[in-house]
């Protein structure tokens, strides 16, 4: 208390207003994280997320999007996959009671999509695994995502942009690649 009363008024009014400052940031980041958390619940039916499933508990992309090495498709994988370990893990949480409901109704989830191209384009993920291009130069860093959501603007420049660097230059630059 005596150091404090040997502060001038100025210097009090300062630290008044400094803490006034810091509670305003930390409700400010509070409201972010509210909005940001109400936002994921909003975009998909499931706030499913990549980063506890990959990052924390090491899955391979592949062991859900199985359809990436072998079809234009890499899949959305089916309830009955996410069954096959929440039938038994974190079955008390809101988010799994939700999954659950889809698994007894025999529902599909209707997840809303986040890579999409117009349908007069052509894509086929298998033949860029099998030239081992890697998800993430597509994707970003999904692994890390809470929420997936597009990183990169896969527009007819930056499909090219790459088609370019290849050996086969000539015949991954025709029209029809990817306008069949
Ligand atoms: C446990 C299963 C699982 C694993 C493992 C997984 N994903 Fe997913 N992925 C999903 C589900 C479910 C969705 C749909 C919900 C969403 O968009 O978040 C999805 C969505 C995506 C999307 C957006 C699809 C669209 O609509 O365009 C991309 C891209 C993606 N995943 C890439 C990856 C990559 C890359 C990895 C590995 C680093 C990976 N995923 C690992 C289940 C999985
Ligand atoms: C190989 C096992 C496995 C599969 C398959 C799997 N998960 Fe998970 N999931 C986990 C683990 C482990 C956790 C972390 C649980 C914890 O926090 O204790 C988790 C956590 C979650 C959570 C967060 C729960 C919460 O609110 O804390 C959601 C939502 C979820 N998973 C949805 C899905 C969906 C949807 C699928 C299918 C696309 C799926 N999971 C497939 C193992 C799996
Ligand atoms: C060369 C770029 C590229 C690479 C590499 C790539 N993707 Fe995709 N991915 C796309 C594009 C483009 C779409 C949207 C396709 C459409 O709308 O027809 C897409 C869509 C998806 C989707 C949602 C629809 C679907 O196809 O089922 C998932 C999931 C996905 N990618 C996961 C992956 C995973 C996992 C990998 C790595 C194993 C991967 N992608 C590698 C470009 C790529
Ligand atoms: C990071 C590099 C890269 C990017 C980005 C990329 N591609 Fe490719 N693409 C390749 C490679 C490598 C091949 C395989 C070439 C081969 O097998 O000779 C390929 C092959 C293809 C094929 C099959 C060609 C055939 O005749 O077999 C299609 C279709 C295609 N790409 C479409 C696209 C579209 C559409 C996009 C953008 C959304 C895209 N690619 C982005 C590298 C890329
Ligand atoms: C490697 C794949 C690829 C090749 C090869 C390719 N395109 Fe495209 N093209 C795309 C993609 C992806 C889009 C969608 C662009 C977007 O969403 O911004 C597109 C869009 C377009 C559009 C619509 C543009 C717009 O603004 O809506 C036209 C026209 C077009 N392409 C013409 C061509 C012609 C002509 C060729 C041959 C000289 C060609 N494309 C070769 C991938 C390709």
């Amino acid at each position: 208390m005596r150091r404090l009363s040997g502060l001038s008024v100025r210097q009090r009014l300062l630290i008044g207003m400094g803490g006034a400052l810091v509670g305003v940031i930390i409700i400010a980041a509070l409201a972010l994280l509210v909005s940001a958390q109400s936002d994921a619940a909003d975009d998909q039916p499931i706030a499913f997320n990549h980063n506890i499933h990959v990052s924390k508990n090491g899955m391979q992309c592949q062991y859900c999007h199985y359809g990436a090495a072998e079809s234009p498709e890499a899949v959305i994988p089916s309830v009955e996959l996410c069954m096959g370990c929440h039938a038994n893990i974190a079955t008390d949480r809101p988010e799994i009671q939700k999954l659950a409901g889809y698994w007894e109704r025999q529902e599909p989830i209707p997840w809303k999509r986040v890579n999409e191209q117009p349908s007069f384009v052509y894509f086929a993920h298998h033949p860029h695994i099998a030239a081992g291009v890697s998800c993430g130069a597509c994707h970003g860093d999904v692994a890390r995502m809470e929420i997936a959501e597009p990183v990169v603007n896969m527009n007819m420049g930056f499909c090219l942009d790459c088609h370019a660097e290849q050996d086969n230059k000539d015949a991954l630059y025709d029209c029809a690649v990817c306008h069949r």
